[in-house]
């Protein structure tokens, strides 16, 4: 799928040269660029301190101002979608609607990238979805894929971290791994500003289990699978 895919893009990024995107927000567009060109030429990006600095500041607030009960365990999933993960992780996540300020800015961003990325290297990716997660001391989430083939329409999976001060014995580094033989990763360190992107059915990946609080927002870039008698998204 990922030679497929970038040998795709390869063929179609030379055209789309020439196609100028709307310049409205340049600097955001700049970073696109970025993380169109590492998904091209390896399927994955890591950028440190690279979402916008207020964006970030945003999210963190919301996300520390968060009830505590609007955070579920992880891996119970949505319609039991996700149940393979309910043995692998545990941390808590709560899943992100446009109900405040913050989290339309990040839909809003998220909304741009996709734009971006569909024009730049014509990925299709048609729906986003979101959780904020916290991972308190001690919690871990075991190697896993985000997507499995022909299972799943997740495409792009996007993380982004919002901890200062994040000591090399802090564990917590997401560990993302080339494919399923490789058992070395490349390790991130989850600081604030951070976006790491890879494509969802390619990369295993894992999270090492954090001596302290760990802040982050996952998400995924879904293709629109609808047939006949199903919707989709799901409703
Ligand atoms: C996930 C995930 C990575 C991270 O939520 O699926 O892999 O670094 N998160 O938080
Ligand atoms: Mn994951």
């Amino acid at each position: 799928m990922r030679l497929f895919l970038l040998q795709k893009v390869t063929t179609l990024v030379a055209i789309t040269k020439i196609d100028s995107v709307d310049g409205s927000n340049s600097i955001d567009e700049s970073l696109f660029a970025l993380i169109a060109q590492d998904i091209q030429e390896r399927g994955y990006s890591i950028r440190p301190t690279a979402l916008p600095e207020g964006l970030a500041n945003t999210l963190y607030n919301h996300q520390q101002a968060l009830e505590v009960d609007k955070f579920n365990d992880a891996g119970i999933g949505r319609g039991g979608e996700y149940l393979k993960n309910e043995f692998v992780r545990t941390d808590a996540i709560s899943w992100i609607t446009n109900d405040s300020d913050a989290c339309c800015d990040w839909l809003n961003w998220t909304g741009n990238l996709q734009t971006f990325l569909n024009r730049r290297l014509f990925l299709g990716l048609f729906s986003f979805e979101s959780h904020f997660a916290h991972y308190g001391p001690g919690d871990y989430y075991k190697r896993h894929y985000d997507a499995f083939r022909g299972e799943s329409n997740r495409v792009l999976s996007v993380v982004v971290y919002f901890n200062t001060n994040w000591a090399p014995n802090d564990g917590g580094e997401l560990v993302l791994y080339q494919n399923e033989h490789d058992k070395e990763g490349t390790k991130v360190v989850p600081l604030l500003g951070t976006i790491v992107t890879f494509l969802s059915e390619e990369f295993p990946h894992e999270v090492l289990a954090a001596k302290r609080d760990r802040y982050s927002i996952a998400g995924w870039f879904r293709v629109n699978t609808s047939v006949s008698d199903r919707v989709d998204p799901p409703l």
